[in-house]
């Protein structure tokens, strides 16, 4: 008798993390980061140690599906599972890296966000909402949401991020057209992008993707190479901050900014 193949069996953390993938649903262990009631780094011991409850059960899996109606406690203590995004914005500075490998020692932003934390913000994890190129400065957004990090750098929010471009040779409005109508990359046509001549040699350029280094490779595409890049806004936030300094957006600058 020929034997049916059998079906891999879905690994229980998968059915959980897709169950806690639906609206309005999220896991334990993501929550409880963003509450800011256990320290990211102590999350894992935490839940091992079984001093986390959902609805009065002892629950140890990380994965396990929370709504916002779920009790949660540690240690007893009630923790609030409302949405709490918080978001920073940072002044990056150039020569510091989006992100370390771990063998690179090379300063990356959490280590200049790091000390700028203040005691409650240091209760977060902080994961950056994009990314920029070692040599670009600029706004750079962290939130303790990575729901927040989804939406703002999905392509599909369509969310515009303004870059002041110093470029060589100087532009005219005329080389800058491609780019308004939608310049043709390596990985596909970039979407259609307000570009202005801010200043001889400045080109100001707005896009609502954020593919690898594309704002290079779009004026670099018009024959126009970037030789400093900065980063200006990302949705409503302007950068108002100095170089190297951060702070804390409002709940209503969040609301209605990003
Ligand atoms: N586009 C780039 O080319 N670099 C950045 O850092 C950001 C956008």
């Amino acid at each position: 008798m020929r034997q049916m193949p059998r079906r891999a069996k879905t690994p229980g953390w998968l059915t959980a993390a897709r169950e806690a993938n639906r609206p309005g649903t999220d896991w334990l262990a993501r929550a409880l980061g963003r509450s800011g009631a256990v320290h990211p780094s102590e999350l894992e011991a935490t839940l091992a140690a079984g001093r986390v409850r959902v609805d009065g059960k002892v629950t140890t899996k990380p994965f396990t599906p929370v709504t916002e109606g779920s009790k949660v406690t540690v240690d007893g203590k009630p923790v609030p599972l409302e949405r709490q995004s918080r978001v920073l914005m940072l002044h990056k500075p150039a020569g510091v890296l989006a992100q370390g490998s771990g063998r690179d020692k090379r300063l990356t932003v959490v280590d200049v966000l790091g000390p700028l934390l203040d005691e409650a913000q240091q209760r977060y994890a902080w994961h950056a909402v994009g990314r920029l190129d070692v040599d670009t400065t600029g706004l750079l957004l962290f939130t303790n949401d990575e729901r927040t990090v989804a939406r703002v750098t999905s392509p599909e929010s369509h969310l515009p991020k303004r870059y002041l471009a110093t470029v060589h040779p100087k532009a005219s409005e005329a080389m800058l057209q491609p780019l308004r109508d939608g310049v043709l990359l390596d990985d596909g046509p970039a979407r259609p992008a307000v570009a202005k001549v801010r200043a001889p040699g400045v080109v100001e350029l707005t896009i609502t993707e954020g593919r690898n280094h594309q704002v290079k490779r779009m004026l670099a595409a018009v024959g126009l190479p970037v030789l400093k890049l900065h980063r200006e806004a990302v949705g409503g936030i302007e950068l108002d901050v100095e170089e190297g300094a951060m702070r804390e957006l409002s709940a209503e600058e969040v609301k209605t900014k990003l």
